[in-house]
């Protein structure tokens, strides 16, 4: 069988199985196999594949259609310029999320060179993968990293990847629920961070049934249940995240969509000042940033 052949035959099993985007999602699995990009595969269309090429791609072809991600089957996945290793304990990240990531760092860029006499600290709430932290510990070498998540597994995939692109030494990595993670053998004191970054869950428990399969059967549901409004976390963050940062200290998060006025309401309250959401490239308001009042 050619390529041209393996992306027609893929494209349309997946089109059957109600795979969005079957055509780009057919290349895309090909081009993980052959290890080359997209456009690359159209420049030699008629190449047969060798009996190992088209035995794995069987087997994915196969999976996709049973709605397994891409990325369960190469085990990695994308994010700004670093490939992360994921698992079924972890989140998928997001193109969203890079959005957050950029934010992040642009926070931390406005401060960096201040005359603190301290290295930036952030936390990196509800950490899965580690993308989030990982990514602010690569852009900032002077900046201190913390991650936190309720998750072992999880946090093994976090440190991990972290090993492998080389910034282990430079993130902890806590385990436990929300903050109280803090207060465990590495204690953190409070009013400690000068920025806290999360993409926490926010689905409300009873969507979570309508996701798309690749969603709402391979990423964790510990990963995706936000209560019964999605907003649990948020509530938790209103309530808790100010004492664990510094006065004037940021918070910035991302939520779900249509999320953004229940979130605003949520931080009207003196420990924080200005809560703004803020739109994501498509324009929906998708990322809240909020200061924690300096008094
Ligand atoms: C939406 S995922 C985000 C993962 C990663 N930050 C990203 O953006 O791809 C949310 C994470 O929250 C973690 N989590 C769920 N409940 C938690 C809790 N009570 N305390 C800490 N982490 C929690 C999950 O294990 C999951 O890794």
């Amino acid at each position: 069988m050619n390529r041209r052949t393996a992306i027609q035959q893929t494209t349309e099993r997946l089109a059957r199985a109600g795979v969005p985007s079957a055509g780009a999602e057919a290349e895309h699995l090909l081009a993980e196999i052959l290890g080359c990009s997209r456009p690359a595969l159209w420049l030699d269309a008629q190449r047969e594949l060798s009996t190992a090429e088209t035995s794995r791609w069987e087997d994915w072809t196969r999976q996709r259609e049973l709605r397994v991600p891409l990325q369960h089957l190469t085990h990695c996945a994308p994010f700004l310029e670093w490939t992360f290793r994921v698992s079924p304990a972890v989140l998928v990240p997001r193109p969203e999320t890079e959005e957050l990531a950029i934010r992040a760092s642009g926070l931390l860029r406005t401060r960096e060179g201040a005359a603190t006499g301290r290295p930036q600290r952030v936390l990196d709430f509800a950490t899965g993968s580690g993308c989030l932290a990982i990514a602010l510990a690569l852009r900032h070498p002077s900046t201190v990293v913390e991650a936190l998540d309720i998750s072992a597994a999880a946090l093994e995939i976090a440190r991990d990847n972290a090993q492998r692109l080389g910034c282990d030494a430079r993130i902890r990595f806590h385990l436990g629920d929300g903050f109280a993670a803090l207060r465990g053998g590495t204690e953190v004191p409070g009013a400690w961070f000068d920025g806290i970054v999360t993409n926490p869950p926010y689905i409300p428990s009873a969507e979570i049934a309508d996701l798309e399969p690749e969603v709402r059967d391979h990423d964790p549901r510990l990963a995706l249940d936000g209560g019964a409004d999605g907003l649990e976390f948020y509530q938790r963050l209103a309530h808790e995240a100010a004492a664990w940062l510094v006065p004037g200290g940021w918070l910035l998060a991302e939520f779900g969509d249509g999320q953004g006025p229940a979130i605003r309401a949520l931080f009207q309250h003196p420990a924080w000042e200005s809560a703004i959401c803020e739109p994501d490239l498509s324009g929906r308001e998708r990322m809240l940033l909020v200061w924690r009042s300096a008094a």
